[in-house]
């Protein structure tokens, strides 16, 4: 049986999981690379204080995560498309990894997050 998300070696294994997906994927996978240029050896460690905080209470994220995304819908299209994308390939992950409260409330936040950040990425475009 899987285990729940229950310690920061999870929160590592999780987010690193992901960002392979994250890179193989055709729609979401250019925007970190092609179009942010991201240094993943800084990205990453942030993603695991974002998710730590967000699961575990850690209080070890203290960012805006709305503000890099406005930027990057400058960019490139940042709409249904994309987060839908997101969310499938983090939900996938967390499924494939974990099982429990922490894995569902990973889903539900991620899912919240996304929603509230497209609305507001596309707000005065609807
Ligand atoms: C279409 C969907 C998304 C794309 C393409 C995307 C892409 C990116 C990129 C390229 C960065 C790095 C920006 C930079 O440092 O220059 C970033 C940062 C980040 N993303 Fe996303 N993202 C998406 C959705 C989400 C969602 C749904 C969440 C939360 C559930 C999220 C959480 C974060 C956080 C916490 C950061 C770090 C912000 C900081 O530096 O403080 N992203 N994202």
């Amino acid at each position: 049986m899987k285990q729940d998300i229950r310690e920061r070696s999870d929160i590592i294994h999780l987010v690193d999981r992901f960002y392979d997906r994250v890179l193989k994927n055709p729609v979401i996978g250019p925007i970190f690379t092609d179009v942010a240029h991201l240094d993943f050896d800084k990205h990453l460690p942030v993603m695991y204080s974002f998710w730590a905080s967000q699961l575990l209470g850690e209080q070890s994220y203290s960012g805006n995560p709305m503000t890099p995304h406005l930027k990057l819908a400058a960019l490139t299209p940042m709409g249904e498309i994309q987060f839908n994308e997101w969310l499938r390939l983090f939900n996938q992950t967390v499924d494939e990894l974990f099982e429990g409260e922490r894995a569902e409330e990973a889903k539900t936040r991620a899912g919240n997050i996304a929603r509230l950040m497209n609305y507001k990425i596309n707000l005065e475009l609807k």
